[in-house]
């Protein structure tokens, strides 16, 4: 056999021989079989140059190169094939119609709760946090709230059987807070005037459930301390807060109160169509509220309110029964 034709046999088994393999273990077999350095086929053809006449070398020589990088070339990009997935059925048509996701939105009090931080933020109020489960001495004592008064009632509170309470922990009663005031306390003991904080979150009371009463809700608290704090500045901020979120068709209205933890004390109301609706309450930070966190109340003064968020969000989106925020129905919940 002359070496042209040896050239064209080799040639044409190795091509169909790649072309034959279907995955890479045997397209390996093909490699060592075609260009394999130690034996195998090509070693034979290098034979074959070996014995052409010498002046006939370097011509023969380079066709067995250019014989050998065809066949070279042929597998490496069978490889390449052989490597990527197999198109299947996996394959992204970006042709196709894309199918269609509803997105998920989130809650409204949640939406509200963005919503108050925002405008808040605006009077520089920044968020502290609390926790929900409280001791008496948060949610009542360090509040000016003496052990005899009515809000104290275990009846009128959640409070956790001692068996919830953590190994090793003194015998401390705890409960559910039932209001935000107790952050007020938390963010003084670990600060110091000037503070300008809000805190919003979830209270439980054992109320009974009608369209504007729930056992669990939310507040947000608003505490701001400083040199010389004063009620006008109270009620300029919360008046400013609720006609930025609810519109400036909406009133708001002080009436004298009472809480233990503020003095003087105001109930908040908002307009309502011809109704009232009580929205929270406010006054300035009690001295033995001061003085129960180590601050001077000849020195520093300050306003304290809390405002209930779902009754903000019932008036803003008109919905008239506090229960359907928790009933988790789509049909409620996707219309905002
Ligand atoms: N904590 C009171 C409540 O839940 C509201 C309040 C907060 C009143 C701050 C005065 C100051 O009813």
């Amino acid at each position: 056999m002359d070496h042209n034709a040896a050239f064209q046999a080799y040639e044409t088994a190795a091509l169909s021989a790649i072309a034959a393999a279907t995955d890479a273990a045997g397209l390996e077999k093909v490699r060592i079989e075609f260009l394999g350095k130690k034996q195998g086929q090509l070693k034979d053809l290098q034979a074959v140059v070996g014995k052409v006449a010498a002046d006939q070398r370097p011509a023969v020589g380079k066709l067995f190169n250019d014989v050998r990088d065809k066949v070279t070339a042929a597998l490496e990009e069978r490889q390449k094939l052989l490597e990527k997935p197999k198109k299947s059925l996996t394959a992204i048509d970006i042709a196709l119609p894309g199918t269609e996701f509803k997105l998920g939105k989130r809650h409204p009090l949640t939406q509200t709760m963005e919503d108050f931080k925002d405008i808040i933020g605006r009077f520089g109020f920044t968020v502290a946090d609390g926790p929900e489960i409280e001791d008496e001495y948060h949610n009542f004592k360090a509040l000016n709230i003496p052990d005899d008064h009515p809000a104290r009632d275990p009846l009128e509170n959640f409070y956790l059987s001692t068996a919830s309470y953590a190994a090793g922990q003194p015998l401390q009663p705890r409960l559910l807070r039932s209001q935000t005031s107790t952050v007020q306390i938390r963010v003084m003991e670990q600060q110091q005037p000037p503070i300008r904080i809000v805190s919003l979150g979830r209270v439980y009371r054992p109320d009974t459930i009608d369209a504007t009463h729930s056992c669990m809700f939310h507040q947000m608290e608003g505490l701001m301390i400083g040199a010389d704090v004063t009620m006008a500045q109270l009620k300029t901020v919360l008046r400013l807060f609720a006609t930025t979120y609810l519109g400036q068709d909406v009133t708001i209205r002080f009436r004298p109160s009472f809480f233990p933890f503020t003095e003087p004390s105001v109930e908040v109301d908002m307009s309502w169509g011809k109704d009232w609706l009580e929205i929270g309450g406010a006054g300035m930070v009690d001295p033995n509220v001061l003085k129960a966190v180590g601050y001077d109340p000849e020195v520093v003064t300050g306003f304290a309110f809390g405002l209930g968020i779902e009754r903000f969000c019932m008036r803003r989106h008109q919905i008239k029964d506090i229960r359907r925020f928790y009933e988790n129905d789509v049909r409620f919940l996707a219309q905002f």
